[in-house]
């Protein structure tokens, strides 16, 4: 039988520091996008930043602070207010690209997170068209 996989990837990542970085690593490149900019709070890009750094930290083991703040995560649902078309997957996961390449961390971290991230865009499409 497998071994359960243990690891605390919000520890390994690098915690807090980790995530608050990652995110506004890839908030920045957000505010440049000309596809991704328009669909984002004008009046709350913070609160936004908060809402993505409190899900990841969640679900990679870290405080359950989301949950508390927005309940159950139902991404999809909470998605479908966009259009999420190939263009806007794309430059989500360009932008996100960018920050997970930016931060320090172990290969092997790197490309599980990056897998999760990946798989997670491709999960929220809800257009074939742009
Ligand atoms: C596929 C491309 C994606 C696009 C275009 C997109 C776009 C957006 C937009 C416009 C918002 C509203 C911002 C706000 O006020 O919170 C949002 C919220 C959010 N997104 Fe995405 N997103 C994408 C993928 C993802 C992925 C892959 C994840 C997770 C791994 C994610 C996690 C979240 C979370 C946690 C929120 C806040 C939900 C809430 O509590 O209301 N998104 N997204």
């Amino acid at each position: 039988m497998a071994e359960r996989d243990t690891t605390n990837y919000y520890e390994l990542f690098g915690g807090e520091p980790f995530f608050a970085d990652l995110v506004s690593q890839f908030y920045a490149r957000v505010a440049t996008n000309e596809i991704l900019r328009p669909m984002y709070p004008d009046e709350d890009m913070a609160g936004a930043a908060h809402r993505l750094q409190t899900f990841l930290a969640q679900y990679w083991g870290g405080p359950t602070t989301y949950q508390e703040e927005r309940g159950h995560p139902r991404l999809r649902m909470r998605h479908a207010g966009f259009k999420i078309g190939p263009a806007a997957k794309d430059a989500w996961l360009t932008c996100m690209r960018q920050a997970v390449e930016g931060m320090e961390m172990q290969p092997e971290a790197q490309e599980k997170l990056w897998r999760y991230l990946e798989g997670a865009a491709e999960h929220l499409l809800n257009s074939f068209e742009d």
